[in-house]
């Protein structure tokens, strides 16, 4: 654990600078102060090519992205947060099925933790896979600085790769001189696909390499760690699987062909290196005509003769099987407004509001007509209980909608389920069942990945009691 003890002398450092001003978790304990730190602070990151100046991002240890925090399953995750910034924030463990209290979301399971001021997350992750974390305090502008990174859990019997990579893709809104646009809240962006950026990066980098052999296997846990940027992805003189998706294995790994990751959505991948020694083996993405290199594996070399057998599945994770969908406790969500929607009125403070003036306010969404987090919430489940959510998109846009503290299966019409996600992508006027097994005590959101959408109106959340 080299990173761990790095972080920790680098914590260590600035203890003494930032002294502990309160905001501590129930939790914590003098002893915890000896806990390795996550201090989200400002920085630099060299995300354009060379020739450009670094560019200043907020990032957790000031880098981007933050450092990847691998864990045996079964291992606690404890970190002293330092927020270093100039403005409150938290820090949100996605996709793992945690306790509430340190789900990390402001109002709803914490206070934001103030400038100077610290919170101890520790917790159990209760699954082994690729789960990320991110600010979820302003997030439409904290995650567009950098504020991310990934959390690996590690199974106890892993597959067989030569080498196992995370890579978060994420994209920015650059200047011609390599820092960063300053037009986060841009209503034009919350009202239409949210901030898209001109600049992609691959583990904060815009040109991510590594050196590959020929028949060489890989794990790659692929993240969409973008706002709002929809990845189509797809592998050049690499062949593989999908293992999991969202962290969690797939009962029967699936041809890695093309796959989709929407903002907060996850995929792992093993592949093999099929190329020849002296090409390049790609993971790339197509944005309409044009395909870009994400990420380039030159192959030097070959690491074996033929490629390995086909993996067996992941070992699946503790999730509850769903119970019977017909008896299920239902509530259907229904997502209106946006550039080029039919909403002409939501609520508001409790009043009814026409668009213009919701415009005024920064709302540009709704939820069951409310443009704004709810003070009751869409749907109170009893420990246990199944749970049967319709989403109805009647917007324009695609939404890539997240349900914190538990995994999820889409339902079809004809009761077919389909694989656990803790975040799905929604096509424009789509509806779509999702069900889960709710046994996780607490009060957990439910929104839309890109943050744009989810500030200006796209949130709920439900209780488990
Ligand atoms: Cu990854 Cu509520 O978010
Ligand atoms: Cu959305």
């Amino acid at each position: 654990m080299i990173h761990s003890r790095r972080d920790f002398l680098r914590g260590a450092g600035s203890v003494a600078l930032l002294g502990a001003t309160g905001g501590w978790g129930p939790s914590a304990r003098a002893a915890e102060r000896d806990t390795v730190t996550l201090h989200a602070r400002p920085g630099t990151a060299r995300l354009a090519p060379p020739g450009y100046p670094q560019t200043p991002v907020w990032g957790y240890d000031g880098s981007v992205p933050g450092p990847t925090i691998r864990v045996p399953h079964g291992q606690r995750v404890t970190r002293r947060f330092v927020n270093g910034l100039p403005q409150p924030s938290t820090v949100h463990w996605h996709g793992v099925r945690i306790e509430n209290s340190m789900d990390g979301v402001p109002e709803l399971t914490q206070r934001s933790v103030q400038p100077g001021a610290e919170f101890l997350y520790d917790f159990e992750p209760p699954d082994a896979g690729t789960w990320w974390y991110h600010s979820h305090h302003r997030t439409w502008e904290q995650m567009a600085r950098g504020l991310y990174g990934a959390l690996v859990v590690e199974e106890r019997i892993a597959p067989q790769v030569d080498r196992d990579e995370v890579l978060l893709l994420d994209d920015w809104r650059l200047t011609n001189d390599a820092t960063l646009q300053e037009s986060f809240g841009a209503l034009h962006d919350w009202a239409h696909a949210g901030r898209m950026g001109n600049w992609i990066t691959v583990n904060g980098d815009g040109a991510w390499r590594r050196a590959s052999s020929r028949h060489e296997r890989l794990r790659l846990r692929l993240v969409n760690a973008a706002n709002a940027r929809i990845f189509v992805l797809e592998l050049q003189r690499m062949e593989g699987w999908v293992v999991a998706l969202d962290g969690q294995p797939l009962p029967a790994p699936m041809g890695a062909g093309a796959l989709v990751l929407s903002p907060g959505e996850r995929a792992d991948l093993i592949v093999d290196v099929v190329g020849a020694e002296g090409e390049e083996a790609l993971l790339a993405t197509r944005d309409r005509e044009d395909t870009y290199t994400l990420a380039a594996f030159p192959i030097q070399g070959v690491a074996r003769k033929a490629r390995l057998p086909a993996p067996s599945p992941l070992p699946p994770n503790p999730v509850p099987p769903l119970g019977d969908l017909a008896s299920a406790r239902h509530a259907t969500l229904r997502m209106e407004g946006g550039a080029m929607g039919r909403m002409r009125q939501a609520m508001l403070g409790g009043r009814m509001v026409g668009v213009r003036e919701l415009a005024e306010q920064g709302k540009v969404w709704a939820f069951n007509g409310l443009a704004e987090m709810p003070d009751e919430p869409l749907l109170s489940a009893s420990l246990g209980e199944t749970v049967r959510l319709t989403m109805v998109n009647a917007t324009a846009w695609p939404h890539a909608m997240h349900l914190h503290g538990h995994h999820f299966r889409a339902v079809a019409s004809d009761g077919a389920t389909g694989p656990l996600r803790d975040t799905v992508l929604m096509d424009r006027e789509e509806t779509l069942d999702i069900a889960f097994v709710a046994d996780n005590p607490g009060d957990w959101l439910l929104h839309c990945h890109m943050p744009e959408h989810s500030v200006a109106g796209m949130k709920t959340w439900v209780r488990v009691a």
